[in-house]
C-alpha cells in the first residue's frame, strides 16, 4: 500500500513508520518536527516538512503533489494514497487543563483538516493514535472497550471527539477507521534501529531514564499509599514495537473489511512505579535515586488494559511489553546520550 504517515517523525510515528516499511509498503512521512526528529526519518520513505494546520498545503500532500519532497521511497509523486496514519498531536494531558486552546486548534481543527483533506484527495482508510485517556476514572478492570468513556483532561476530551467524527466520516464519506486507544507506549526498537529520543516526554519510564543517565536528579514518586502491593500506582505499559505491529493489523483489517473500530492496545500486565524503578536498576546497574512525594490529585491506583478485541479482530497480542524488554530497548538507547 501507499501509506500517508502524518506525524512519522515522532516517538511512536518513526516506529510505525519502520514497520509499515519492513512490511514492504510505500511510506510518505508528513510532520512538522515540532517535536519530531530529522534523525527519526528513514532514506527510503519520502518526507514533507508540512503542518496539518496549512489545508492547502496538506490538501497538496494527501493528493500526493506536495510542493517539496525529500527522500526517495518507492512512491511516486502524484500516486494516490491507499491510507493514512494520523499521530500528529499535542499529548500533554496536565498541559491540556491549562492550554486548552492549544489543544482545540492542533488536535481538533489539524484533524478536521486531515478527515477533510482525506474526503476530497479519496483517501479510505485512516489509522487513528487515539488513546486510554478516552475512559477517564476506571470503574472496572481491567478496561475493554465497553468501559464508558469519560475523559478527566482536556487531552483525552480532544481525543473522543475525533473518534466521533471519525465516525461520522465513516457514515457520510465511506472512510473507514481504527481509533487505537495505546495505553503508556514505552521502550525502543526491538531492533535498535531507532535512537531519537521522545521528546518532553511526561510517563515513568523516560523519567526514570533521565534519572539513570544524570540529567534528572532523581524520580518523584507520587504516592506510596494506594490501594496496591507496594502502595505505587500500576500502570499497562505497551511497547513502541508492539504499537507498530497493532497499526499495520489494524490496518490490514479496516481496508479488507471495510469495516471501523476502536480498540485497545495494552500489554494485560500492570507495573507499579517500584516494580519499574527496580527493573531499572537492575538493567541499568545505576542507582536511580528517588523519592516519595505526595499523590497527585486524579491518579487512580490501578489502570490496566483489556486488549482482547484486538486479539480477536486483528490477531494482535503484545510481545515486547513486559517490562525487562521495555526498560533494556529504553535504556539502550539513553545510555547512549
Ligand atoms: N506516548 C504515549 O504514551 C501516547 C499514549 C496514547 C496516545 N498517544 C498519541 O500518539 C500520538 C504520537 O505520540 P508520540 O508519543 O509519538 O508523540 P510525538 O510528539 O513524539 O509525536 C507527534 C508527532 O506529530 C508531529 N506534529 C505535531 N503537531 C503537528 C502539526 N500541527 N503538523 C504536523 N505535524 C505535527 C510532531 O512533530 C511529532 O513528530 C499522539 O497523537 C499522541 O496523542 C501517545
Amino acid at each position: 500500500m501507499n501509506i500517508l504517515i502524518i506525524g512519522g517523525a515522532g516517538y511512536i510515528g518513526s516506529h510505525v513508520a519502520r514497520e509499515f516499511l519492513d512490511q514492504g509498503h510505500r511510506v510518505t512521512v508528513f510532520d512538522n518536527l515540532s517535536s519530531g526528529l530529522r534523525g527519526n526519518l528513514f532514506p527510503e520513505a519520502r518526507f514533507i516538512h508540512g503542518d496539518i494546520l496549512d489545508y492547502a498545503g496538506l490538501l497538496r500532500a494527501a493528493s500526493g503533489k506536495p510542493d517539496s519532497i525529500v527522500g526517495s521511497a518507492g512512491g511516486k509523486a502524484g500516486a494516490p494514497f491507499d491510507a493514512l496514519v494520523h499521530l500528529a498531536a499535542s499529548k500533554a494531558a496536565g498541559e491540556s487543563m491549562v492550554r486548552p486552546e492549544k489543544y482545540s486548534v492542533n488536535n481538533i481543527s489539524g484533524t478536521m483538516n486531515i478527515l477533510n483533506a482525506a474526503a476530497e484527495t479519496g483517501i479510505r482508510n485512516i489509522v487513528f493514535s487515539s488513546s486510554a485517556a478516552v475512559y477517564g476514572e476506571p470503574q472496572y478492570l481491567p478496561i475493554d472497550e465497553k468501559h464508558p468513556t469519560n475523559p478527566e483532561n482536556y487531552y483525552g476530551f480532544t481525543k473522543l471527539e475525533i473518534e466521533r467524527f471519525l465516525g461520522w466520516y465513516d457514515k457520510l464519506k465511506g472512510i473507514h477507521f481504527a481509533a487505537l486507544r495505546y495505553f503508556n507506549a514505552a521502550g525502543y526498537d526491538v531492533k535498535g534501529r531507532l535512537a531519537g529520543l521522545e521528546q518532553n516526554p511526561a510517563n515513568l519510564i523516560p523519567i526514570i531514564m533521565e534519572a539513570a543517565i544524570g540529567i534528572r536528579k532523581e524520580v518523584q514518586v507520587f504516592g506510596d499509599d494506594y490501594d496496591t502491593p507496594d502502595g505505587t500506582c500500576i500502570r499497562d505499559y505497551v511497547h513502541v514495537s508492539d504499537l507498530s505491529t497493532g497499526h499495520a493489523a489494524a490496518l490490514d483489517y479496516i481496508s479488507r473489511t471495510g469495516k471501523s473500530l476502536s480498540l485497545n492496545l495494552g500489554s494485560e500486565t500492570g507495573s507499579s512505579v517500584l516494580e519499574v524503578l527496580e527493573t531499572a536498576r537492575k538493567v541499568s546497574g545505576k542507582p536511580i535515586p528517588a523519592k516519595t512525594v505526595g499523590r497527585r490529585p486524579g491518579d487512580p491506583a490501578k489502570l490496566t488494559a483489556s486488549s482482547g478485541l484486538a486479539h480477536e479482530l486483528l490477531g494482535w497480542t503484545a510481545k515486547h511489553s513486559d517490562m525487562e524488554t521495555l526498560i533494556k530497548t529504553s535504556w539502550d538507547v539513553y545510555n547512549k546520550q
